[in-house]
């Protein structure tokens, strides 16, 4: 069952602020389970054991991993903070943690992953976040449930007698406490994630009970109180510190209770959050950039994955696809970083973004020379090309407009060149008067 919660466990708007600006995050999802190469719930989705999975423990040896190759290009790509799997669901530790064997440290490869990758973002600026599931398919005292990878085990409810969820609550406080301790300031927690009501064959689901989550809450508020927390705990609050939607953009801003909130919407490059090498649906760099666009127009923030691979690397598509954000956010962050939702509806086939008087229009279908914005006809003091900054004009008063196409009273018509700038997505400031 769900628990409810104090307000006062959850961050004043200020303490958000830099998370609100900066918009653009970098997720990164890292594991034994690249090896498999075919999603990070490889070991649930076939109903793989322990003992099964075991090849992918004795085999991880990330011999190109270098963390600050991954931070430059998340730097370069306008990504201002990044969140990475600390412990997946398989179990896991990308670190030398204390309360397990399970760890990189033990791998072929020997080394602790996490502290180079920490070092290394925050060389590039970015603020660091972790990752850190709930669910845990290799911790003996993890019941099995719908998800697990022994679901089917015809013993799976008499295998569970001897699995103490209390014993997996405490080892979760112990990890949290490493991840919080050891590694300097964190700015992000990232829980995941919660279905209590989800029972299959008899085994129930698990929630905030199971995580014993308000007593993990304050715990992590205790040692991090300026952590921004996310909304998987299972802890009921009109006042989280941010919404997560999931593989899908919002039409309208997320609201609990009926009010609006922080939030941030994960996606993916290609559908798979872990390395995935026969995936065919890779996003291309419209899709990338619209994601991002269509979230910031929203007020929201877009935390955008990466599922390295094996050998510690990106590959050749993640690399294409970062490229598309760098190229894009090198002219046009501005148009992103502190902007928000515009109080101006912005016509078919655009989106606006808009930061104090600069109203910013990226315009996804390219219009045949006129771009028409109504409601701000005798608003907009100047107009240019966020690329290259060049003037874009609009008729004066009393010109010949007999060969325009007609608008409304408050119609600002923009005359736009009829070849569209080379850029994916092009973007038109117009600063308003005050
Ligand atoms: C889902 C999946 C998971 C992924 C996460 C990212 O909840 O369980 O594999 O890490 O989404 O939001």
């Amino acid at each position: 069952m769900t628990t409810s919660v104090s307000p006062d466990l959850f961050l004043p708007n200020e303490k958000k602020a830099w998370f609100t600006h900066d918009r653009f995050g970098m997720f990164v999802h890292w594991g034994i389970y690249a090896l498999a190469a075919r999603h990070e719930w490889v070991k649930s989705r076939e109903e793989i054991d322990d003992a099964n999975y075991q090849k992918y423990f004795d085999n991880f040896d990330p011999d190109l991993y270098d963390p600050r190759e991954w931070a430059r290009r998340a730097r370069e790509a306008g990504m201002k903070y990044v969140v990475l799997t600390a412990k997946h669901h398989d179990g896991f530790c990308l670190w030398d943690s204390a309360a397990t064997d399970y760890k990189a440290t033990n791998t072929p490869y020997g080394k602790d992953l996490l502290r180079p990758f920490v070092d290394a973002f925050r060389a590039e600026g970015l603020k660091i976040g972790f990752y850190y599931s709930l669910p845990d398919w290799h911790h003996p005292d993890f019941g099995i449930d719908m998800y697990h990878p022994l679901r089917n085990r015809p013993d799976a409810a008499e295998l569970n007698k001897s699995r103490d969820i209390k014993r997996y609550a405490a080892y979760m406080r112990q990890q949290v406490t490493e991840l919080l301790t050891g590694y300097g300031k964190i700015d992000i927690i990232w829980f995941d994630f919660s279905y209590p009501e989800r029972t299959y064959n008899g085994l129930p689901g698990k929630g905030s009970n199971d995580w014993e989550s308000l007593e993990l809450l304050k715990l992590v508020r205790k040692l991090a109180p300026d952590i921004i927390v996310n909304n998987r705990l299972d802890l009921e609050t009109d006042t989280p510190d941010m919404v997560t939607p999931e593989q899908y953009t919002p039409r309208t801003p997320p609201l609990v209770s009926g009010k609006p909130v922080t939030w941030e919407m994960c996606q993916t490059f290609s559908g798979s959050w872990g390395y995935y090498r026969d995936e065919e649906s890779w996003k291309s760099p419209a899709q990338l950039l619209q994601i991002l666009i269509d979230g910031v127009a929203l007020g929201g923030n877009l935390l955008m994955n990466v599922g390295p691979t094996a050998r510690g690397t990106f590959d050749q598509r993640a690399i294409d696809a970062f490229d598309a954000y760098a190229k894009w956010m090198h002219l046009h962050s501005r148009a992103i970083y502190g902007a928000g939702q515009s109080t101006y509806q912005a016509p078919d086939g655009c989106r606006f973004t808009q930061k104090g008087n600069r109203l910013y229009v990226h315009i996804y279908n390219w219009p045949n020379q006129y771009l028409l914005l109504d409601g701000l006809a005798g608003r907009v003091k100047y107009a240019q090309f966020l690329n290259d900054a060049s003037e874009v004009q609009w008729p004066k008063e009393g010109a010949d407009t007999h060969f325009m196409p007609p608008g409304g009273e408050t119609t600002l018509t923009l005359l736009l060149p009829v070849k569209k700038p080379d850029v994916v997505i092009p973007v038109i400031e117009l600063i308003l008067k005050d």
